[in-house]
């Protein structure tokens, strides 16, 4: 192989090597998008709020730190696994506090964008900040909503991007909007605002997105309602003022996490995972149906579940082996499995046939251009992958050859190009691979584990 470039973080290299087994039960980390809403859900409670097996990566951990500064007490209780169980006690939303400093959201786009919707409604002035890659991202979908609705925002140089400074009002005007983009992060940061707002406020979307708001501000006593009209335009409305209340939650297991393990042993040769308590949501499930469509293997029972799970519904999958072949995804799929595809798109790399993935835009604006990663990356492992506008064109080849991939310092990428190494021959190099920690800290544990 040859010696890294500098500029790939020459310190950060992961080198996976084709295994011939895969067995086991991956240790998944809890659901990303449950985590960082229970924890911003207990600062909004008046009391204790207790979140059993939450995710543990760098994503959540901003939030729980946000959470503090904003003057909740965050209780770390026990940490298994990429998994910890907090305890959050707040005064509700009249006991938060001014932060001390800027409010750290790291690498998070949903800490960023549901803690601007939150704050928009608080009598606070809070400065939202990040990494360089959240710098990057556009935050015009949420500021222009949350201006209209009465927040005060500004950026110091760019009123689109990190770092934001928002003052809040205590009560806001109800808002009927739109969004662009199918964007649950933008669905999320309206309704949240609403919680402050007088009246109604009613959130329409062109494709239905992640639904965890909905269900988690259900589940602590806020009504939420949702209807479908003729043409397909979803709506979710809520009125304004309401409260949050606190209660227990228990976190599943996160199918973005599984998705890498999903396809992992689908192109394997000869593997069976066993992923257990993992969210079905509606909203969050398609990356198995797609998986189906393409031929892969996947069992699904149902999981006995313990304890309150905030209304989820949770299953074990059984994966194996599978001979895939390639298929068309509309712009609906791509919003509905909207972190999987660039694990998607390595399955496609391998199945037989030619993949089109239409409308996948969206993906320039995550925690890298994911377009543009992963037609680097897989290509570099000899991939027939290319992007023409916003679709991604992927022509199945039989295997793949190791090389040095760039994650970008963007975990899914990072945990993409390793999953592609334990097919493809020879060495697979990964650059910035502890970037997989935002989301998933035990992801190369868990590698090491199912390969031995
Ligand atoms: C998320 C929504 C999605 C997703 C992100 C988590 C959420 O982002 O990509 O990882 O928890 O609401 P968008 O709303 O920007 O599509």
């Amino acid at each position: 192989m040859e010696a890294p470039a500098p500029e790939l973080g020459a310190k950060d290299i992961r080198v996976v090597r084709p295994v011939a087994r895969l067995r086991g039960t991956p240790r998944l980390p809890g659901d990303k998008s449950i985590s960082h809403r229970a924890l911003l859900f207990a600062l909004l409670a008046d009391g204790e709020s207790r979140i059993s097996g939450a995710s543990d990566g760098a994503d959540v951990r901003s939030t729980a730190g946000a959470v503090a500064n904003l003057g909740a007490e965050v209780r770390r209780l026990a940490e298994l696994d990429g998994r910890v169980d907090y305890l959050v006690s707040s005064g509700g939303r009249t006991a938060v506090e001014q932060p001390s400093g800027v409010v750290d959201c790291g690498n998070s786009g949903t800490t960023t964008r549901l803690l601007a919707g939150i704050l928009a409604g608080l009598p606070v002035t809070a400065t939202l900040d990040g990494d360089d890659s959240l710098r990057r991202r556009p935050m015009g979908r949420v500021t222009v909503p949350l201006r209209q609705m009465g927040a005060l925002i500004d950026g110091s140089a760019d009123p689109e991007h990190l770092p934001l400074t928002i003052t809040g009002r205590g009560r806001l005007a109800a808002l009927d909007h739109a969004t662009p983009v199918p964007s649950a992060q933008v669905k999320s940061a309206i309704l949240l605002a609403g919680l402050a707002a007088e009246g109604r406020t009613r959130v329409r979307e062109a494709v239905v997105t992640r639904d965890h708001t909905e269900r988690m501000l259900r589940a602590r006593g806020v009504a939420v309602t949702e209807a479908t009209d003729s043409g397909g335009e979803h709506e979710v409305a809520i009125e304004g003022p309401a409260e949050v209340a606190a209660i227990d939650e228990r976190v599943p297991a996160d199918p973005s996490a599984a998705a890498f393990w999903l396809v992992g042993a689908a192109i394997h040769p000869d593997a069976e995972l066993t992923l257990t308590g993992v969210s079905t949501n509606p909203t969050r499930r398609a990356i198995i149906d797609l998986l189906r469509r393409m031929g892969a293997d996947i069992d699904e029972r149902p999981h006995p579940a313990s304890g309150p799970d905030g209304g989820e519904p949770v299953a074990d999958l059984v994966v194996r082996s599978s001979r895939i072949r390639a298929i068309d995804l509309s712009p609906a799929d791509v919003a509905a499995a909207i972190d999987e595809i660039p694990i998607l798109c390595l399955a496609a790399a391998v199945a037989r046939g030619r993949t089109r993935i239409r409308g996948a835009g969206e993906l320039r604006h995550k925690e890298s251009d994911r377009i543009a990663g992963i037609v680097a990356g897989l290509s570099t492992l000899g991939a027939r992958i290319e992007a023409d506008g916003d679709d991604l064109l992927i022509e199945g080849i039989n295997g793949l050859t190791g090389s040095l991939t760039d994650s970008l310092g963007d975990h899914r990428l990072a945990m993409t190009f390793a999953v592609a190494g334990l097919i493809a021959t020879g060495e697979t190099a990964v650059a910035q691979a502890k970037s997989a920690a935002v989301s998933y800290p035990g992801f190369f544990d868990d590698l090491d584990r199912v390969s031995a």
